[in-house]
């Protein structure tokens, strides 16, 4: 199937590399020409693990362009959206202009019977208005919604191998029976794994997507909540969140209390559906997700209290060694990252700021040019007076206590993600603290 994919980025890139992957003819198009200009050569331009692998092999096999002219996305049969949705300035919904963008830059190389099939994460009601649009503007053109469920770090295997599939079909019998005909060529394989593909409306679709994001934000501020009860009555919320876990109706996953959740995504898409929600006259339905970014947001803070706390209430001109900068391990993505905030925030107070990341220095330089980086753990640790690690990265969370301490001027560590061993830090001289432990 020839196909093409507007909006290159962690959703785009991974998609074009992956409908290639799987045998499909693939035109990627951006308006970032940087973007297009790595990822013409095959080369990735942020870090996705796997993703530099299948742009080589389905390069090589001649399946995968890219153009920054959406001439060139004229004759392929089904046109994917996947351009950014990000939170409006000065508000919570989500801003829609690079989705009215592209589509408006696709309706002139559009032929009736094409398929437009919308990815990017929008508020509910936004394909049935770009449904009608893409109808006037060509006749005989389709529009699908099949929203996007991959995790970052994990972008190519959610891609190829996801655990289900959505396709929000239009109420036309006919039409709906094309587009899913052709949403079914382009995932056949994984349909023959016998992935589980759910056929719906429009609207239903868009509110899959939502959902499923505000359910696991509030999973994560739910236990983060339980963790500022737990540190209040020095109870243990990773034994609490081990103990609930165990009931498979609540289950462990996404149950790790810490420095909360950050990213392109979470953060924005609670905000926006709470938006959404209120211009539907439904805002009491989800006023919770408020609370759930309230929750979020001063996990943060209580990250920043604890290492003031630690030094004593003199922070100013102490090392603090920050590990991590993305908003999770495997990826060097730092939208929202509340890593890249603690770290600003223990800037702000007067500390020295030493952040290491493995993967994110050059995304948080350019957004945050104040702060001192490297890549090398023992320049971070050499000399802090504190450390604190914010994302978990293997190679932080398999840190030797005994070779860290004798690098640091002082053995303070707070474990913003519970993800080291506590015995094993303080049998090391270590005074450790993590989020919801004693
Ligand atoms: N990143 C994820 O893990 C993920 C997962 C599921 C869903 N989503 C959703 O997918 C969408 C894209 O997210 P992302 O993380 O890839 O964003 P991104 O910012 O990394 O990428 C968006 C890309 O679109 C390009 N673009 C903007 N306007 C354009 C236009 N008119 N024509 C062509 N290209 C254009 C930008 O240059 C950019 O490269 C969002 O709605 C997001 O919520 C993202």
């Amino acid at each position: 199937m020839k196909v093409s994919v507007i909006g290159c980025g962690y959703l785009g890139a991974v998609h074009a590399a992956s409908m290639a992957e799987l045998g499909h003819e693939v035109i990627g198009v951006d308006t970032d020409s940087h973007r297009i200009s790595e990822l013409a050569a095959h080369r990735a331009p942020f870090y996705e693990p796997q993703l530099p692998e299948i742009l080589a092999s389905a390069g090589a096999k001649g399946r995968l362009r890219f153009s920054t002219d959406i001439a060139d996305a004229g004759g392929a049969r089904v046109h994917f959206l996947a351009v950014g949705t990000p939170q409006k300035a000065g508000g919570y919904a989500a801003d829609l202009t690079f989705v009215d963008a592209a589509v408006e830059s696709l309706i002139p190389h559009l032929a009736p019977g094409d398929l437009v099939v919308g990815k990017s994460t929008v508020p509910v009601g936004t394909a049935a208005r770009l449904a009608a649009r893409v109808a006037e503007g060509c006749p005989g053109a389709m529009l699908a919604w099949n929203p996007e469920f991959l995790r970052e770090g994990f972008a190519v295997k959610d891609t190829i191998t996801p655990d289900r599939i959505v396709y929000g079909l239009p109420s036309d019998p006919d039409h709906a029976a094309t587009a899913k005909a052709l949403l079914d060529e382009i995932y056949a394989t994984a349909i023959a794994r016998d992935t589980p593909v759910v056929v719906t409306d429009y609207q239903t679709a868009e509110l899959v997507k939502v959902a499923a994001n505000a359910f696991l934000a509030t999973k994560i501020s739910f236990i983060n909540a339980m963790a500022e009860i737990a540190e209040v009555v020095d109870a243990d919320i990773t034994q609490l969140a081990d103990a609930i876990g165990y009931d498979s109706r609540i289950g462990r996953k996404f149950l790790n209390a810490g420095v909360g959740f950050g990213g392109g995504c979470l953060p924005k898409d609670i905000r926006a559906f709470t938006a959404r929600a209120e211009e539907l006259g439904r805002g009491e339905s989800v006023s919770f997700l408020k609370e759930v970014d309230a929750i979020n947001l001063r996990r943060r803070q209580r990250v920043v209290d604890l290492v003031i706390e630690m030094l004593g209430g003199k922070i100013y001109q102490r090392k603090v060694a920050v590990l991590g900068l993305s908003f999770k391990p495997e990826s060097d993505d730092t939208r929202d990252s509340p890593a890249l905030d603690v770290a600003v925030q223990l800037k702000g107070r007067g500390a020295d700021v030493v952040a290491v990341d493995p993967k994110a220095v050059p995304n948080s330089m350019r957004k945050h040019p104040q702060l001192a980086y490297t890549e090398d753990l023992e320049t971070a640790l050499s000399g802090a007076h504190a450390v604190v690690l914010v994302t978990e990265w293997a190679q932080y969370r398999q840190l030797d206590p005994e070779w860290a301490a004798r690098l640091v001027r002082r053995p303070l560590i707070i474990d913003g993600r519970n993800c080291l061993d506590p015995a094993a830090w303080r049998a090391a001289g270590w005074t450790y603290r993590g989020m919801g432990r004693s």
